[in-house]
């Protein structure tokens, strides 16, 4: 007999979101409004004519001045909402405190050790004052830059915003990296200021990000001022003339403060991202078409109304986090879960918990934590009440059947439909995505968001039918990222020019009859890690760091739980010899260089690793080898022999 996804893939069944669910939802009443009868036909028009669908919809959004052109297209640079004067957190705060929203709740936030704090929009936008002329005393000015290295406190929103209100470009750094990470990230950008905390709880550890990061603060020539927010209570060293606490510097300041009135292409903030070499892409961000791009998607995607509680369950230290926890939900006015730890600690009914404690009715998560909770089993869920939910999402990487199946069973009660979601740091924004009126097939993200137009297509650049190619996109879209930070040229090389005028987005898709979209995975040397986006060569320049390796090579090896885990074969120096020991510092040396999450799950020694005649590590060969692949022809490596002896490390 068949069991029930063998049936299903087979079947190639389509589910539908309930007639109910569809009929109120925004999209429709959008649709609606315009006299568009069907999403089909939106598509079309919106494909005609991307200016109409984008004007519309920044014309929801307050501007102080309004733009001239909706978009110039100059490929591969984009500007969008031309000649506007905006900022962000206008639109985030200052225009929802002049209405009856200013007593409800933006963020309820919990922490690991179960309190619980609720920050009202009107708390939130004093506190954001408060800091931001706090920066401003500081002599943060339009345009400088602001290091945030903050876990997931309320301070991070609060520091964030803060920056954009005054016109500051901020560069968060996620707190799972080490300080060597954030020194990279900080000298990168030249902070004047940066903006830690004496420590954050973790799997009930406390972990002690400002002892870590005096490590290298020292290093960091362009920085001023340090600010700590004193969360854990760890004992810290304060440098004088350095070092200020974040309660210090806000107690005495105006809980009033003036937007700066920024042009629409104003950056917002830096984002640093893993790409194929070992230093981290600064992708940048601006005030207007980012957020017109992130609101158009949560409102349209997601679905959002005044009485939804929306918990998007990532990390604000990266694009998921910025988009989908702090910008866009603010600037629709709901009100948002933010959990500080880990969502199966103490155990694992902590995540069902938080859903049902607070009436979560759209949840966003990635398919690593979905498949984890596989593996607890459905007693976890089924032990608390779900029904608050009405919409769930996935993010961050493909999202296998099997999961889908089980978020759509044990989460969703085969109630919800689920929005599975394709986009990346550098897009800003949902661009390839189901709707709550669209028809889904578990594993596929469906189809390009309205105006966008994305193919998958061969080396040569040409469309290909069936099977997988490079997934591009051919059309810009207002949340864009606009360059790499002091990388004009770079931008240009890695995204623009192997397809000229086309994004090359670096994953593999593949489109079927029905015209849905099936993201196969990363096409470069990037590993997805729990949803986590980490270089193969960063890791590698982490191991080779360490005095007694010689050569690096590391690639991702598939896992249940959490994608892909990293698999490093390390060749060592005269003098020194494998022993278990040695793998535990070389893992500890990685954690310190770049953070937990890329310390290598394998660690192999051996005398040589495959190489070209030219001396090319062949990173093809070890991939295929370690997922047991056939490994092809390697006649033409330098040291054939090499490739067996990786199933027998020293
Ligand atoms: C992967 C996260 C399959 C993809 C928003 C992409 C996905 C990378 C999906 C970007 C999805 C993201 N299905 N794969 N729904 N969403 N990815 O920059 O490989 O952290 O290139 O942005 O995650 O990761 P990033």
């Amino acid at each position: 007999m068949l069991s029930e996804l063998e049936a299903l893939l087979k079947e190639n069944r389509l589910f539908s979101p309930s007639e109910d669910l569809m009929k109120n939802s925004n999209i429709q009443k959008w649709m609606a409004h315009y006299g568009i009868t069907s999403y089909d036909e939106l598509l079309q028009k919106a494909q005609n004519d991307p200016e109409w669908f984008w004007d519309e919809l920044a014309q929801e959004l307050e501007w102080y001045q309004p733009y001239e052109n909706v978009l110039k297209w100059d490929p591969p640079h984009a500007e969008w909402f031309c000649g506007g004067k905006f900022n962000i957190v206008h639109n985030a705060l200052d225009r929802h405190v002049k209405t009856w929203r200013k007593n409800k709740v933006a963020y309820i936030w919990e922490g690991e050790s179960g309190q619980v704090k609720k920050l009202t929009y009107h708390d939130l936008h004093r506190k954001v004052n408060q800091m931001a002329n706090a920066l401003r005393g500081l002599g943060v000015k339009k345009g400088d830059r602001v290091s945030i290295y903050l876990p997931m406190i309320l301070e991070l929103p609060i520091a964030m915003l803060a920056c954009a209100k005054i016109g500051a470009i901020h560069s968060v750094v996620f707190s799972g990296f080490w300080a060597k990470a954030f020194q990279e990230r900080a000298n990168d950008a030249k902070v004047k200021v940066a903006i830690t905390v004496d420590g954050f709880y973790r799997r009930g550890k406390v972990i002690p990000l400002k002892e870590n990061v005096d490590e290298v603060l020292d290093d960091i020539p362009s920085l001023e001022t340090l600010i700590v927010v004193k969360h854990a209570g760890s004992p810290v060293h304060m440098k004088p003339g350095r070092d200020l606490w974040w309660e210090e510097i806000i107690h005495e300041q105006e809980k009033e403060c003036i937007t700066e009135p920024m042009d629409s292409e104003d950056p917002l903030f830096i984002l640093y991202t893993s790409g194929t070499t070992g230093k981290p892409k600064g992708v940048v961000h601006v005030h207007g078409g980012y957020a017109v791009g992130i609101y158009t998607t949560l409102k349209l995607v997601f679905d959002l109304k005044d009485q939804d509680i929306w918990w998007c369950a990532a990390d604000i230290g990266w694009i998921t986090g910025h988009s989908y926890i702090v910008y866009a939900p603010l600037i629709m006015g709901v009100t948002s879960v933010m959990y500080e730890g880990a969502p199966d600690y103490p155990d694992p009914n902590r995540l069902w918990e938080i859903i049902e404690e607070y009436c979560v009715s759209v949840f966003y998560t990635a398919p690593t934590t979905i498949r984890l909770f596989m593996k607890y089993g459905e007693k976890w869920p089924q032990k608390h009440d779900l029904s608050s939910l009405r919409l769930l999402g996935s993010v961050g990487e493909p999202i296998n059947p099997e999961a889908w199946m089980w978020y759509y069973k044990h989460v969703g009660n085969r109630q919800c439909p689920i929005m599975d979601t394709w986009w990346q740091t550098e897009t800003g924004m949902q661009l390839i995505t189901p709707l709550p009126i669209t028809s889904l097939k578990p594993g596929s993200v469906v189809k390009p968001f309205p105006t966008i137009k994305a193919d998958v297509v061969d080396n040569k650049g040409n469309p290909i039918g069936e099977g997988g190619g490079h997934l591009v996109i051919k059309t810009p879209w207002p949340s864009m990222f606009r360059t790499l930070y002091k990388d004009p040229d770079r931008y240009v090389d890695a995204y623009w020019s192997t397809f000229p005028g086309v994004y090359l987005s670096g994953d593999v898709a593949r489109i079927d009859e029905d015209g849905y979209f099936w993201i196969q995975g990363r096409a470069d040397d990037v590993l997805n890690v729990a949803g986590h986006r980490i270089s193969t060569a960063e890791v590698e320049s982490a191991l080779v760091s360490y005095d007694a390796v010689a050569e690096a090579a590391v690639v991702g090896k598939p896992d249940q739980v959490k994608g892909e885990e990293i698999c490093s074969f390390v060749t060592l120096k005269k003098g020194f010899d494998p022993s278990p020991r040695l793998k535990h510092l070389l893992r500890e040396h990685v954690r310190r260089e770049i953070g937990p999450i890329a310390s290598p799950a394998f660690i192999g020694f051996v005398e040589d690793l495959p190489k070209t005649r030219s001396g090319k590590i062949m990173r093809r060969v070890i991939k295929a080898k370690v997922k047991g692949d056939d490994v092809g022809d390697i006649t033409t490596l330098a040291n054939p022999e090499a490739v067996d002896k990786l199933d027998h490390p020293l």
